[in-house]
């Protein structure tokens, strides 16, 4: 179904995002026919080039990230028409009346303004976006993480902004909630009966987030240094993860009514102790380098893989821990939420038959889809032995084509800001509460001097990361 028509700026239009993944994934939402010809990208950027110097840029970069796709539209030319470009100084008063100039072009559209760009630039492109009146009320500004490093700097973050636009103009990504398997999470709960009575500490008996990547940090060891797995991917995605697997039902799906939900699973964390929580380092693997070198850091005592044990505070969770881990280097690239249900409490089959236990497993990727693990009798005569199978279900084989061609979670992303639909993106609040839970967890191992366990790359982590869940009488499910 195509969108509105659309103004869409990107601030930093030159950058790594832009290239990779937001002007890609504009040309394909604009190959399936949801851009329409009429709607404008703007790139918009320090870099001095004209508009056909602009769309050569974005010609290579979908040659490079998005190459061979057939546009049943017309051809690239016909999207690329579609762009146009303003030199901008953030800071400074250079392009704005151009920019300025070429909004006013375009009056009665949506209006969307994506700061692709350092947080610090933030206030000034907010501030400058009204000076030069091409931002009323019905206006969103589209912002990326990392949103802050800490509480303090979130809040300040949130109030520079809240300066020049309303909470419902504003689009805070977490690319994970534009996945179409984090979306089928809430389908999944929600959308079956099956489920939701067993969803709590009666019957499960814990549950297991993994995000594993089998890259490294990449060019982004500046960055990455500075913020660790605990701030890159724990503070936002994994936390997002668990507030979708642990909310409670929101009464409808509406942005405010399934936010709050979310907040209140933030809210309801319990405070870390330091012995459930396990930090590691990649070590070297052949030719490539340990995390250390990677980040031309000696010293570094950043972690690459953060594994930890948490609970929530409420009627429903008491007394079910979740596991959660993510990290660099390992073993594979695989992203699944396990939902561990308990034993049955007797078995009629004798000691022998063993006890079993249900797992609910939701691939996230790759491979989407889910499996569920049930027991059934041993096929033969061998008496009444019980084995576990699963029911799998691969979303790709059970939905055709249709499960293949899905967007990518920027493409929905975007296309949800010219919607005018905030149900996928965090909430001022949320953030913040999300960064008042991680801080003390940073401050403590900052203040104890804690460092990193290194672990192999191509593990599965460090060992005290199996230990945590040893002693606990667990196991962690295999990364593969
Ligand atoms: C980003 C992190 O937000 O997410 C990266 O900054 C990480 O470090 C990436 O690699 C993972 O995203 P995905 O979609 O590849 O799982």
């Amino acid at each position: 179904i195509p969108v509105e028509p659309f103004d869409l700026v990107i601030f930093g239009g030159t950058g790594d995002l832009a290239r990779r993944k937001i002007l890609p994934g504009l040309y394909r939402r604009f190959c399936s026919g949801q851009m329409g010809e009429d709607s404008r990208v703007i790139g918009a950027a320090r870099a001095e080039m004209d508009a056909e110097g602009y769309r050569q840029f974005v010609r290579e970069a979908i040659d490079e990230f998005d190459a061979g796709r057939t546009c049943e539209v017309g051809t690239i030319d016909a999207f690329l028409k579609r762009l146009d470009y303003v030199t901008v100084d953030a800071l400074g008063k250079d392009g704005w009346p151009d920019l300025a100039k070429l909004m006013g072009e375009g009056t009665g559209r949506v209006r969307a303004y994506y700061f692709s760009v350092a947080p610090s630039l933030f206030g000034a492109l907010a501030e400058r976006l009204h000076t030069y009146g091409i931002a009323d009320e019905d206006a969103r500004i589209v912002v990326e993480k990392p949103f802050g490093r800490d509480e303090a700097s979130a809040c300040a973050l949130n109030g520079v902004l809240a300066e020049h636009f309303d909470e419902s103009q504003i689009y805070r990504i977490d690319h994970y909630l534009g996945k179409e398997t984090v979306q089928n999470l809430m389908a999944v709960r929600f959308g079956n009966m099956l489920f939701e009575p067993l969803w709590n500490s009666q019957y499960v008996d814990h549950i297991q987030i993994t995000v594993a990547e089998t890259v490294g940090v990449g060019g982004r060891g500046e960055y990455y240094d500075k913020s660790g797995a605990m701030r890159d991917m724990m503070q936002n995605h994994l936390m997002q993860l668990l507030c979708l697997i642990a909310m409670e039902p929101p009464a409808k799906f509406d942005p405010d009514a399934v936010r709050d939900e979310k907040l209140k699973v933030i809210r309801a964390l319990d405070e870390v102790e330091p012995r459930d929580i396990v930090r590691g380092q990649y070590e070297a693997e052949g030719d490539k380098p340990d995390y250390r070198t990677h980040v031309e850091n000696p010293e570094s005592t950043t972690e690459s893989f953060i594994a930890m044990k948490v609970h929530l505070s409420n009627w429903r969770w008491a007394g079910t821990p979740f596991y959660l881990r993510t990290g660099k280097r390992l073993r594979a690239r695989t992203s699944e939420i396990a939902v561990v249900f308990k034993e049955t409490p007797h078995s009629i089959f004798g000691p022998e038959a063993g006890r079993h236990r249900n797992i609910l497993t939701i691939r996230l990727q790759p491979n989407e889809g889910m499996d569920l693990g049930v027991t059934i009798k041993e096929p033969g005569p061998g008496g009444m032995r019980l084995v576990d199978v699963p029911l799998d279900m691969t979303f790709a084989d059970a939905l055709g084509p249709d499960a293949e061609d899905v967007p990518d979670a920027y493409e929905r992303l975007i296309m949800d800001v010219i919607r005018g639909n905030q149900t996928l993106f965090m909430r001022g609040d949320e953030v913040e509460a999300a960064w008042a839970w991680t801080d003390p967890i940073i401050a403590g191992w900052e203040k104890r001097g804690d460092k990193p366990e290194p672990y192999e790359s191509g593990s599965s982590g460090p060992e005290d990361a199996l230990a945590l869940m040893h002693r606990d009488g667990r196991r962690w499910r295999e990364i593969r």
